[in-house]
């Protein structure tokens, strides 16, 4: 997968302009506030997901602006193709290959990228929603199902929850509950099997590359935590759904209570292990960070398992944050990919060498 040209109008701070990015490496840098982020998140908005910094679709319009369009041809599935969002207020569209689409999400069958921004180095540290963020945004690129299944969860999650609220005032509605009950197992059970299923294959490669970074002393485990399964091994769709519903009658008397929903895939989380100690709280930084690259990169292989191809890698400000060796293990692991890397300082490593600079001064990509 490779970012043949991308163009902007009117998006954030950038004055328009068509680039042409390198096959392998390209270097995005300037000081800060000058734009380079926006440029990175650009290529990432073509993945079909949110902005990888939470910003709602009418922000990446100028500000003294009511539209912007961001276009994009690109060379994958063996082939040169085009897509197009158009941002107007806070309405968007989107067309690929020249065909109109009625949810960015499709931009995810024809292009994929993996962020990796500072954000991600407190992955382990933080708190559970941004793990959770993690396994999703991952899924939800690779199938569509998923991305589909986790939105309907979600929207149908809210719904419970405004009727716990009112239950607390109006006792007969309690009857009602178990609708929303059986359609949250349901679409639960499906969310928490394929992030099993992901999980497993992560953790293979992850082991691997941990192993790569530690010079063979760490051993990487990770879990998936929720208080519905207590020992993920061999479980079948049956079993989850059993264990799920159980949990829910369990906690009906406290969900009422709270008003809130206390069981689900929306509860779970990861955690992470290091020679069978909990990384969380044993941890140093610098393992922690060795383990989210070793995440970051595992998301990268998985990612071209499924499409066949490797997908783009974009690596925002996080050169800085990682120490030489981290460094070079990250560009030697991203090789067949094309890479965009943006930093205020410029990077010393070998490898960069033969690197396309873009510098970004005041909005204007040079
Ligand atoms: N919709 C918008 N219209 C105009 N300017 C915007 C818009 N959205 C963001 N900006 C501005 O874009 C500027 C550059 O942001 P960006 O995050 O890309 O900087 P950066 O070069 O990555 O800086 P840093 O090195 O600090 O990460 C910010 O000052 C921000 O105020
Ligand atoms: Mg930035």
């Amino acid at each position: 997968m490779k970012v043949n040209a991308l163009e902007f109008v009117n998006y954030r701070n950038l004055s328009d302009n068509r680039i042409e990015p390198a096959e392998k490496v390209n270097v995005i840098y300037g000081l800060n506030a000058q734009g380079k982020t926006n440029l990175l998140e650009a290529v990432w908005l073509f993945s079909g997901g949110h902005s990888f910094r939470g910003s709602k679709d009418s922000e990446f319009i100028n500000f003294s602006k009511n539209n912007a369009r961001l276009f994009m041809s690109f060379f994958a599935g063996n082939r040169d193709q085009k897509a197009e969002i158009i941002y107007q207020g806070s309405k968007k569209e989107v067309i690929i290959n020249g065909v109109k689409k009625s949810s960015a999400a499709f931009l995810s069958q024809h292009f994929s990228s993996v962020v990796f921004s500072p954000e991600h180095l407190t992955l382990i540290k933080n708190g559970p929603s941004l793990r959770r963020k993690f396994i999703d945004g991952s899924i939800c690129q690779q199938d569509l199902r998923y991305a589909v299944r986790l939105n309907k969860y979600n929207q149908t999650l809210q719904q419970r929850n405004a009727l716990l609220k009112e239950i607390l005032k109006h006792k007969e509605l309690k009857d009602t509950l178990e609708i929303w009950d059986e359609v949250l197992i349901e679409l639960g059970t499906e969310i928490i099997l394929k992030r099993l299923e992901f999980l497993e294959n992560l953790k293979i490669s992850a082991k691997e590359l941990h192993k790569g970074i530690s010079s063979g002393k760490e051993d990487l485990d990770i879990k998936y935590i929720s208080s519905a399964i207590k020992n993920e091994e061999n479980l079948s769709k049956c079993d989850i759904e059993c264990l799920l519903r159980k949990e829910f009658k369990r906690l009906r008397r406290e969900d009422i209570y709270l008003g809130v929903t206390n069981a689900g895939p929306h509860r779970d989380d990861l955690e992470f292990f290091i020679n069978s100690k909990s990384a969380r709280r044993f941890g140093s930084q610098g393992q922690q960070r060795s383990i989210v690259l070793s995440l970051k990169l595992s998301e990268a292989r998985l990612m071209k398992e499924a499409f066949e191809e490797p997908p783009v890698v974009l690596l925002d400000d996080v050169m800085s944050e990682l120490d030489q060796k981290r460094q070079d293990f990250l560009l030697e692991n991203t090789e067949e990919n094309q890479v965009f890397i943006t930093c205020c300082e410029p990077l010393s490593s070998e490898r960069l060498k033969n690197a396309k600079l873009f510098e970004v001064c005041e909005g204007v990509v040079s």
